[in-house]
């Protein structure tokens, strides 16, 4: 994967909601008479609900171009003498159809991949046995492969334990007007994902049948027959929250049309944590519009939307704080355990992750981001979400990124659409503002970077250096802020290839073991950054750019910049290359002394040293000085035309 050298920014229309259209083609499959289906969702979950409803004898006329589907419908429940269905991947499939099948006739074998097999199917299976539906396991105690024995349903009262997944009581509520007396259905624990309950009893609605709800815990369906429908499908909002995300990493504006406040699907509230966290929200009437800003951090029950739970975790790794995610426990059972897999492979890209018994917390550290070659365990929704720190961090690979085929095979293909197209230099200052610690390379990558660019290069901790100096000389008190600025106000302070105070050449005083030890002081004057800002402006400003490195490029003298960078290194990485510049001090005296710079760095009032918004994280430890130059240049090349 690529990194996004500046903001994402686009118009996207996305696929069809899953969850909808595997609702909508089951009900259209039951109904009498021909339904029309618009925004459909084609993906591997949708293929395998369409094959079944088809193997029971439903007619069905696809339109793939334009995502439209006619399904004829049997009017009422299947029959069949001997049936095999695969749902393969597919929860809501087979879920959704083991309650409808026990509500027919004849023999039918229900299966699935691997992941579905160890997948959980007690609930519902012990709920149908009680309704008198006779369900063998062919394998394992709960599990697919099963044999239904169909012969209808004539129990109407049953049970059930909604939090292992919310697709138990969806998958009874859609077979229940085929049971001859209907069904009340009790719920023995709250139910999770409550919103996809409320999409089912939408979508039956659609097709005229109604659901009662007496009291929280109870749903009631008298038995009665669909009716075809003309349904249009919102687009996948669960798909969306990457593309939202995407805005918000990238410090970019990303709208998706089709989505709105009253959308059905309970994923959209993903919108709402972005919000708190401090992205921008539009609201428009058809479509939603997220802005990326802050990323503050916070703690969010993610219980009714849990398959949002990776993209915020994804997301969590550029956050300002830690974000907690807590009433998530049961994704551990979804396509594989997902709060371990986002655990391992943010690990893998330096980010601290802690399970939690219902969740996790991310406790992010963006000078530790590192790329890496990241593993997606089948789970489509682990490679869209590792995906989105690729946007920020070179080098993140995806194995087998075709897992998204079960609910968005053009997933790769639509974030692209986002990447920012290069923008004329001209009407611009072309600012590429690399920060970054001490001994993360910044100086040597950016002089470099200059070079390669044919572009000014601007040392500007030169120019701190060159106030540390000059109030050495004057034997000013560096504490006393207003006389230091003045100092920064009068001093002559000339930087390029070499370094000059007052037109005499200072290139090597500047970097002396005295000044290293001042020049965090001086630095964290507001008056003096006031002084040395204010010049910076002006002279990238009269040269039409350049690359500019220092400790607040990008947060603070061009948060406009046309690409940020910010270089890290691992601490003992950045301690040996700085011992390697001096003959003076240990190797333990050089960490201690980058350590305490950097805290007063990072930690002082003023421009903190802080990873910009938006801006691309490189960990040099193990690149080249010539690897991080070449990236940088294409990234920078990218963004910007000649
Ligand atoms: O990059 P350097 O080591 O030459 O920087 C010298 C000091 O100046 C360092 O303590 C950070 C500070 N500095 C800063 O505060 N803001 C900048 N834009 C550049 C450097």
């Amino acid at each position: 994967m690529q990194p996004f050298a500046a903001p994402a920014e686009g118009i996207i229309s996305l696929p069809g909601s899953k969850s909808q259209t595997n609702r909508a083609l089951l009900c259209a499959a039951l109904s009498e008479g021909t339904s029309r289906l618009s925004g459909v969702l084609y993906a591997e979950d949708t293929e395998a609900m369409l094959e079944a409803i088809v193997s029971f004898g439903a007619v069905v006329e696809e339109d793939r171009q334009n995502f439209e589907i006619e399904v004829t419908g049997i009017a009422g429940a299947p029959v069949f003498q001997e049936l095999a269905i695969n749902a393969r991947q597919s929860g809501t499939t087979s879920r959704f159809l083991l309650p409808t099948l026990a509500a027919g006739n004849g023999r039918v074998t229900l299966d699935g991949d691997q992941e579905l097999r160890a997948r959980p199917f007690s609930e519902q299976i012990d709920a149908l046995r009680d309704l008198g539906c006779e369900i063998e396991e062919l394998d394992k105690r709960g599990g697919l492969p099963v044999v239904v024995s169909a012969r209808g349903v004539e129990r109407s009262e049953v049970e059930i334990a909604a939090a292992t997944s919310s697709q138990f009581v969806s998958g009874l509520l859609l077979a229940a007007p085929l049971y001859s007396n209907g069904l009340k259905i009790n719920l023995t624990s709250p139910a999770i994902s409550r919103p996809y309950i409320e999409l089912t009893v939408e979508v039956m609605r659609d097709f005229g049948v109604l659901v009662e709800q007496p009291d929280d815990s109870t749903y009631v369906v008298n038995p009665g027959h669909y009716r075809a429908a003309e349904v249009h499908i919102e687009p996948d909002a669960s798909a969306a929250s990457y593309f939202f995300a995407a805005a918000a990493i990238t410090h970019g504006r990303v709208r998706i049309t089709g989505l709105h406040s009253e959308s059905r699907q309970g994923d959209i509230r993903f919108v709402d944590v972005l919000e708190q966290l401090g992205a921008k929200v539009v609201w428009g009437e058809n479509y939603i519009e997220v802005e990326g800003d802050r990323i503050r951090g916070g703690t969010f029950d993610l219980r009714d939307f849990s398959d949002t739970t990776q993209t915020l975790a994804a997301l969590a790794a550029f956050a300002e704080n830690d974000i907690e995610i807590t009433g998530v426990g049961f994704i551990r059972r979804k396509e594989t355990d997902r709060i371990a897999a986002m655990r391992t492979e943010l690990t893998k890209c330096g980010v601290e992750v802690k399970e939690s018994e219902d969740g996790l917390i991310v406790r992010p550290n963006l000078w530790s981001l590192k790329g890496a070659r990241v593993d997606t365990y089948n789970d489509h929704r682990m490679a869209m979400s590792m995906a989105l720190l690729s946007l920020r961090i070179p080098r993140i690979e995806i194995n087998d990124h075709e897992c998204v085929n079960k609910t968005f095979p053009d997933f790769f293909s639509r974030l692209e659409e986002l990447r920012p197209k290069a923008k004329s230099r001209e009407n611009t200052v072309a600012v590429a503002a690399i920060d970054g610690p001490a001994g993360s390379g910044k100086s040597t990558v950016a002089r470099l970077l200059a070079t390669e660019l044919k572009l000014p290069h601007f040392d500007t901790g030169a120019m701190y250096r060159a106030v540390a100096v000059a109030a050495l000389r004057a034997e000013i008190d560096p504490d006393d802020q207003d006389a230091t600025a003045e100092l920064a106000e009068q001093t002559k302070i000339a930087i390029g290839d070499r370094t000059f105070i007052d037109e005499v050449d200072a290139t090597d005083e500047i970097r002396t073991p005295e000044v290293d030890q001042l020049v965090s002081v001086v630095a964290a004057n507001p008056k003096v950054r006031r002084v040395l800002v204010a010049q910076q402006r002006k002279w990238a400003t009269e040269l039409g750019g350049g690359v500019m490195e220092g400790r607040d490029i990008g947060t603070k003298v061009f948060p406009d910049a046309i690409f940020k960078a910010f270089l890290t290194a691992q601490p003992e990485v950045r301690a040996r290359r700085r011992y390697g510049q001096s003959s003076i001090q240990t190797l333990g005296d050089v960490a201690e002394d980058i350590e305490r710079r950097d805290q007063i760095d990072s930690t002082r009032s003023d421009s903190p040293l802080q990873v910009a918004p938006g801006a691309v994280v490189i960990d040099t430890s193990d690149l080249t000085v010539e690897q991080v130059v070449s990236e940088l240049a294409n990234m920078f090349r990218s963004v910007v035309e000649d």
